[in-house]
């Protein structure tokens, strides 16, 4: 019975990736897409690795998911890859995780380059090491003309930290004069968060089986569509996140209207 499910589970809804993809881009493609990528550890517990080797695996996932959701024409994608409470884990994975970013761009940016793919960033910048930073702003340079798939990284991101900090700011503006209280809306107040001029996401996946935000983009995420799956990250497939879309497709969204 547990064979005949796993089975069941691994079986694509239609034979042909290519096909189902096809018919994806005839309908509404959502213009943002976010996910948290989650179960790295416990895909390299599963095999006797250390966790460090379940993130490594889970950067060549990131690779493959970028490159489809730029073909299916996607306009965002952002991808929740360090939070602000992940320093609390051991020293030797967070740097490990800081030296992601130079590995993953150090192999990939003339691909994403030749993809017309434009790297931004959301997070606290402060408090990254130098290296990892560096990394992260040559590609934001590099392909700051871009005009296809913003391939926007949440690192050293909290939801709850960028909005006290937008708050701080909204403050400030108001005492310098720069903004009236009377002023602030919704909108005004958006344009203070980090995701300003990003849209909000309207697709968000988590992955790993863990139904939760974990602190990321509470603010965005009030009318997203969710879509979650037990399947570790370093295992998410293209099947799996086409699934995502023909899902989300057949999806009906009201915002609050009949
Ligand atoms: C997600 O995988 C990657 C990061 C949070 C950086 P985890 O490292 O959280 O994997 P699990 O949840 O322990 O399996
Ligand atoms: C969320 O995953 C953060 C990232 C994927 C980067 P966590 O694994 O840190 O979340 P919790 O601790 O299970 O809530
Ligand atoms: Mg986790």
């Amino acid at each position: 019975m547990i064979n005949k499910l796993k089975l069941w589970k691994k079986q694509p809804q239609s034979s042909n990736l290519q096909e189902r993809m096809t018919l994806i881009k005839e309908q509404q493609i959502p213009s943002h897409v976010a996910i948290i990528m989650d179960g790295n550890g416990r895909w390299a517990k599963k095999r006797a690795l250390p966790r460090v080797a379940g993130h490594h695996e889970g950067m060549k996932v990131v690779r493959k998911i970028t490159k489809l959701a730029n073909e299916l024409g996607i306009q965002a994608l952002t991808l929740y890859a360090f939070s602000t409470e992940n320093w609390k884990r051991p020293k030797l994975e967070v740097d490990y995780l800081m030296k992601l970013p130079e590995e993953f761009l150090g192999s990939f940016l003339p691909e994403l380059i030749e993809e017309n793919v434009k790297v931004t960033m959301i997070g606290e910048k402060e408090n990254l090491p130098s290296h990892t930073l560096k990394a992260i702003e040559k590609a934001m340079v590099d392909t700051k003309d871009n005009t296809g798939l913003v391939l926007n990284f949440a690192l050293n991101y909290g939801s709850r930290a960028e909005m006290v900090s937008a708050m701080k700011q909204v403050m400030i503006d108001c005492e310098a004069g720069v903004l009236d209280v009377e002023e602030i809306t919704e909108e005004t107040f958006a344009n203070y968060l980090m995701t300003k001029g990003l849209g909000d996401p309207d697709l968000l996946i988590r992955t790993s089986g863990e139904i939760r935000l974990s602190n990321f983009m509470l603010w965005q995420l009030a009318y997203t569509e969710f879509w979650f799956t037990d399947v570790l990250w370093p295992d998410f497939a293209e099947e799996h996140f086409v699934q995502a879309m023909e899902d989300y497709q057949n999806r009906q969204r009201r915002f609050g209207g009949v």
